[in-house]
């Protein structure tokens, strides 16, 4: 029996799906969806805060204030409420409806920003309102997830142990990149671990994290619009980029078979599959993180007339069987 009194105090750690019998490869899965917040910002939330807390940032009339494309807004919405802080989420367009209401349900405010900034993307546009909250009144405390250490710390300390408590022989580790939190806190950990583990980011095509030019993305949570301030790419072996229709045909796969995941698990078991199919990965153990389940999608990710209005009438008709593509570059 697990009893807890606070919200964050609950997190399932040891839950992996063995994708092999969808996807031919075997890929164990990571789901990091099974807590009060329903992702994996319930970890780089909860760090935040506490420290945050500890060095003394946080009043009783202290407002939180932060950018997020919804699910670290969920988390943190979650976590005031549970230490009686009031949260402003700044969030833009691109923000399914479902976790904004969530957000308001615990007591949220949230503010949508639906006008993007100079280089067409709403991140800028999100910061600019938040430094301009924050330069207006003092009680606004903005934790800045895009530069705030405890991010990847939370990983360094949770994620990626959970991960080597389990498969002690690992070899290939895959994670999804938007900050990059999970991506360092993971890599930083399997760096200084006893066997070399190879650290593969997986990020959409039309994000710029890893170079390249900045394209439409409709999916939260992966990809940014500017390169993020916590990566330190020395630490990452390989990137895989894939395009964001490839992300919705793993979606599908996975729902075919009564596991609905979020968009960017989509995006990073199509990464990795496409690197496990161009490799001999016959004796790899290979890990793959899953940063949040299905529901809050319904009405994009799986909604037909969504899909086909992006991504176009045949996204979904080719033969799922087929392995996913994704297109891959030597980062370093
Ligand atoms: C659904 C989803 N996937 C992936 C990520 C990327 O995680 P990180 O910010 O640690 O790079 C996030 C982060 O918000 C997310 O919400």
């Amino acid at each position: 029996m697990t009893v807890i009194s606070v919200p964050q105090a609950f997190n399932e750690e040891e839950l992996f799906v063995d994708l092999r019998s969808i996807f031919g490869n075997s890929l164990f899965l990571k789901c990091e969806g099974f807590n009060f917040a329903g992702s994996i910002k319930i970890k780089a939330a909860t760090e935040m805060v506490e420290a945050a807390d500890r060095d003394g940032v946080l009043t009783p009339h202290s407002i939180l204030v932060e950018s997020s494309s919804g699910n670290l807004g969920v988390a943190l919405s979650m976590i005031a409420a549970s230490k009686g802080y009031r949260f402003l989420c700044v969030t833009d367009s691109r923000c399914n409806l479902s976790t904004r209401l969530l957000m308001e349900a615990l007591g949220s405010e949230v503010h949508v920003v639906s006008d993007p900034d100079a280089a067409g993307g709403f991140l800028g546009a999100r910061l600019d309102y938040v430094r301009a909250l924050c330069a207006s009144d003092d009680r606004y405390v903005w934790l800045n997830q895009y530069t705030n250490q405890g991010n990847w710390r939370a990983h360094y300390r949770t994620t990626a142990p959970a991960i080597a408590r389990q498969f002690p022989q690992l070899d290939v580790l895959f994670v999804g990149a938007g900050t990059t939190g999970t991506l360092m806190g993971c890599a930083r950990y399997f760096k200084r671990w006893h066997r070399p583990v190879r650290i593969v980011a997986v990020d959409s095509f039309g994000s710029v994290i890893f170079g390249g030019s900045p394209g439409r993305r409709m999916i939260p949570g992966l990809g940014m619009t500017v390169r993020p301030p916590l990566l330190d790419e020395s630490y990452v072996d390989e990137v895989v980029r894939v395009e964001e229709a490839d992300s919705i045909r793993a979606c599908h796969r996975l729902a075919r078979r009564g596991f609905l995941f979020g968009g960017s698990t989509g995006t990073v078991v199509s990464g990795a599959m496409d690197w496990l199919s161009r490799h001999d990965a016959s004796d790899l153990t290979a890990v793959a993180i899953a940063p949040d389940l299905g529901e809050r999608y319904l009405d994009t990710v799986y909604q037909t007339n969504w899909i086909e209005a992006i991504y176009g009438k045949d996204v979904l008709s080719s033969d799922f069987d087929v392995p996913v593509q994704a297109v891959h570059q030597n980062a370093f």
